[in-house]
């Protein structure tokens, strides 16, 4: 049975016994807990929670799921995969255990004729919670199952939460039995023998901090009890299609077969060869999801996890010997498979591919820079006889040249050498720890939110937001948090949180910058609002200040926003939109927004491209863009449901959590985005727009930065200004100028050109005073002279054998010039007969000087040159020439 087609099965079948069937959720979630969506569970939270009421009582979906913590498990096991699909049903307080056993029951035994699953029930073991007595007692009743095939396990495999403080239940899972071949009789916690296909999770009671699976305490009981189940639907395919893992089904095995042939290799034959092209088909899969859901590479959060997948991959393909570029072959052989499920991954195939490509191309850059490095290391370790590449190599390359160890592992053996793997594990964990302790730095910092969690469980449901409509509210106290702890009152110099049960103040968030403002109490108290966070989901959260007065819980307030300032945010925001479609009307729409910022008269554009963008491109753009704010588009906000907000065309921003209900923004009917922000109410408003810049911020990623009205206006006068000082100095017309100033440029250049040749004339020209005045040393006479910047190697000779010819030669005369161009101090000495009768050299003294100068040199006896690198010690070498000179003819 096709994974499609089990899909389809699950969510008719819980369709129609009474449950909505929901879409996917994006991978990414806003939850500060999570980097993606880790269970079918996590869009339906604040229900199960209790924080918002369920729009249906029973639900169904099957959800993109990404889960790495056991990403070197992939490809090893029959079952880790890094995406996954959970198929899932849901209860907020409607049926709670019996009727989800049941449910379960039906579907995974029912014969597939009649639209089950028809597994087999002499293989399947329901295990619980070993005091869930109830759920004993019904899988008995339900399935006839004897007591001796309900295994009863602890906390740690049959107790689920989300791992962190949230709701949690005793739960049952489905086992699959694979056979004794895959290990013993009765090991249940062995998974590769007993595989879980369905987990049903009876949640009722809500967690709090701790570690582990099994060292939490339970708060208590959640206001409903939920069902909330997860059916892995990779594993079922991967059972019902007679496979021997889940890489080998139908919506994976494809990639691994393109995979084989480009490396033309078996499958089957090797065992690690197979684990490899299962880690490949596993992982393009996975930055495919990714991707489509808006991550993009990056060093930090989910962008570094898409990073880690995609190098993975690459990697892999080059063990498996394909130096070249794979992902142009594989990834639309994943597309083949996975549109049938997520037909956006073809609408989005040009940015998803590019991301992914350039992703690629960048990486077998470092894999060509991490090979010479990793030369040079295998070059200094066979000169020095050894036989082990040091673990601060192997370590140095992946660190700082991104050189996977299997690679340097590979490469080593291939050369005849070993590497110090413990060496470099060692301090691989070293940096582990060092990052844990920042990171848990950091959390304790900010990520306590249990402070906010009671805030938002007093208040009982979400805080309104009106800055839509106002900028000035009227709204009571919900809560105060003074350094993180819950409080009851604040003064005059306090810095506080504050929480409104309403409020017009704009939390950050979707690239817009927070709002600013003041809060004033009946009694005669005000703070100032100088930020405004939303920690979770439906809570507003004021950071401010008591100016004066005391600020109590409970009471009236009076919350206005500094107007000047949301009205310039607003107007960004509403530019930020225009830009971005006046860019994906210039380039395609791969030119997909990847982030921005909408500050007070200036915004950020972050969007994919794999190249700059020519200027015209964003002269046009801005042109178009200008056009539009004159014709006074109208901007209007509607609330609609997301399948007609899709019909209207407009454009989904990522990584932001969805309901069905989404918010469009349109300016005209031009510009149409889901976005949450504030904005103009008519293009007009914006005055001008005006780009700044255009640069690369990372692999496939530009930015432009931009000015919106009143400073775009004052940056463009203020330009004028500069041209007009410029165009008076210079005594031009403006639009002469620019061959005006190249012009001046390259007269100037010729004229220091001319100067340069003039000064090492004079230079030259100084042999005969030079020669006027040596200096006797023990009857040497000795000319030793610093020439000023500029005389090149040439130039000294030249000038040293000129002087050397003026000097009497019936004594022993010695010239030593030292010159630089350049920066570069080079030096030469030249000496008559007589000096050389007296056992002077002068490649011996140029030897010396050129030490001293940080380089070397020779020379014959009579004239020798050398050079340096430090013109800096001119000085201190001509005097040891000197010195050298007078040791030499007072030790004979
Ligand atoms: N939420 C449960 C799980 O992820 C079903 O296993």
């Amino acid at each position: 049975m096709e994974t499609a087609e089990i899909r389809r099965r699950f969510l008719r079948f819980f369709e129609e016994r009474g449950h909505t069937v929901v879409p996917s959720a994006s991978l990414l979630v806003d939850d500060p807990n999570l980097l993606f969506v880790n269970a079918g569970m996590v869009p339906f939270k604040p229900y199960l929670l209790g924080q918002q009421t369920p729009p249906y009582p029973r639900a169904t979906s099957v959800q993109k799921c990404v889960r790495t913590g056991d990403i070197e498990e992939v490809g090893k096991t029959t079952r880790h995969g890094t995406f996954f699909q959970m198929n899932g049903n849901f209860s907020f307080g409607d049926y709670f255990k019996a009727r989800a056993i049941e449910l379960a029951w039906e579907l995974v035994t029912k014969p597939q004729s009649e639209g089950g699953l028809g597994f087999d029930e002499a293989r399947l073991y329901p295990s619980v919670f070993h005091e869930d007595d109830e759920a004993i007692a019904l899988w008995k009743q339900i399935a006839g199952m004897s007591d001796d095939r309900i295994p009863r396990l602890g906390m740690r495999d049959n107790f689920w939460s989300m791992g962190v403080p949230g709701p949690c239940g005793p739960c049952s899972e489905i086992l699959f039995d694979l056979g004794p071949d895959y290990g013993a009789d009765g090991d249940w916690t062995n998974g590769d023998r007993y595989m879980e296909i369905w987990n049903l999770v009876f949640m009722q009671y809500v967690r709090g901090e701790g570690p582990g699976k099994e060292g939490y305490p339970i708060l208590g009981e959640l206001p409903a009890r939920n069902i909330d189940t997860g059916m892995g639907l990779e594993r079922v395919a991967y059972l019902l299609q007679g496979v021997d893992n889940i890489y080998e089904n139908d919506e994976i095995r494809p990639v691994l077969e393109r995979a084989t042939e480009l490396s033309g290799r078996k499958y089957g034959v090797d065992h690690d060869s197979d684990v490899r092209l299962r880690v490949v088909a596993d992982h393009v899969r996975s930055a495919m999801m990714m991707v489509s859901d808006g991550v993009t590479p990056s060093n930090e959060g989910r962008g570094y996890v898409l990073r880690r997948i995609i190098r993975r991959a690459v990697n892999q393909m080059r063990l498996l010997g394909v130096d070249e570029s794979t992902m142009p072959q594989l990834l639309p052989v994943s597309l083949s498979r996975m549109k049938l499920s997520y037909p956006e991954l073809e609408r989005d195939w040009q940015r998803i591919s590019s991301v992914v490509y350039a992703e690629e191309e960048t990486f077998l850059g470092t894999l060509k820079t991490g090979t010479q490095i990793f030369d040079l290391a295998v070059d200094e370790t066979r000169r020095d006889g050894g036989a082990v590449l040091a673990g601060d190599k192997a370590f140095q390359l992946h660190d700082t040249y991104g050189f996977p160890i299997d690679l340097t592992l590979e490469m080593a053996a291939e050369r005849g050498l070993a590497v110090d793997e413990e060496g470099f594990r060692r301090l691989m964990a070293e940096q582990r720890q060092r990052a844990k302790q920042d990171a848990a730095a950091r959390k304790s910092a900010h990520a306590d939110l249990s402070a906010y969690r009671g805030v938002a469980d007093t208040l009982g449901r979400s805080v309104e937001f009106t800055g839509y409509d106002e900028v000035v509210s009227d709204a009571q106290i919900a809560g105060l948090i003074r350094d993180g702890e819950p409080a009851t009152a604040a003064h005059e110099g306090d810095t506080i949180e504050l929480v409104l049960d309403r409020t017009p103040f704009y939390a950050e968030g979707g690239g817009q910058l927070a709002d600013e403002g003041v809060i004033e109490l009946a009694n005669g108290a005000r703070l100032v609002v100088h930020d405004v966070q939303s920690p979770l989901t439906g809570l507003i959260v004021h950071q401010a200040k008591v100016l004066e007065g005391e600020v109590l819980l409970g009471q009236p307030a009076h919350a206005l926003v500094d107007i000047e300032r949301r009205r310039a945010i607003s107007r960004a925001h509403t530019a930020t939109h225009m830009v971005h479609k006046a860019f994906r009307e210039a380039l395609g729409e791969t030119a997909a927004q990847a982030g921005s910022e909408n500050a007070p008269g200036r915004f950020r554009f972050d969007f994919n491209a794999t190249g700059p963008v020519p200027p015209s491109v964003l002269a046009e753009a801005e042109e178009r863009v200008n056009d539009l704010l004159l014709a006074d588009l109208p901007v209007t906000a509607e609330v609609m449901p997301i399948n007609d907000a899709r019909d209207l065309g407009a454009l989904a921003l990522f990584g932001e959590k969805y309901g069905n209900e989404v918010r469009v923004i349109s300016v005209g009917d031009w510009a149409r985005e889901l976005c949450g922000g504030t904005h103009a109410g008519r293009s007009g408003q914006l005055g001008v727009v005006k780009l700044l810049s255009e640069s690369s911020i990372g692999a496939g990623v530009r930015r432009v930065e931009a000015l919106v009205g009143a400073d775009a206006y004052r940056f463009l006068a203020r330009e004028h200004v500069l041209l007009g000082q410029l165009a008076e100095a210079l005594k031009a017309r403006p639009e002469e100028l620019p061959e005006r100033v190249a012009g001046i440029v390259d007269r100037l250049r010729v004229a220091e050109k001319e100067l340069e040749r003039i000064r090492v004339q004079q230079v030259l020209a100084a042999a005969g005073e030079l020669a006027a005045s040596p200096k006797d040393v023990f009857g040497v006479s000795m000319v030793a002279r610093e020439l000023p910047e500029g005389a090149s190697a040439g130039d000294l000779r030249k000038l040293a054998l000129d002087v050397r010819g003026r000097l009497p030669s019936d004594k022993p005369a010695v010239v030593a010039l030292v010159g630089a161009s350049g920066g570069r101090p080079s030096v030469v000495v030249a000496l008559n007969d007589e000096a050389r009768n007296w056992r002077l050299s002068a490649g011996e003294l140029v030897k010396l000087a050129a030490g001293v100068l940080g380089g070397g040199g020779g020379g014959k006896d009579d004239v020798a040159q050398g050079g340096g690198t430090d013109p800096a010690k001119a000085d201190e070498a001509l005097r040891q020439v000197e010195h050298a000179v007078g040791t030499r003819v007072t030790s004979s």
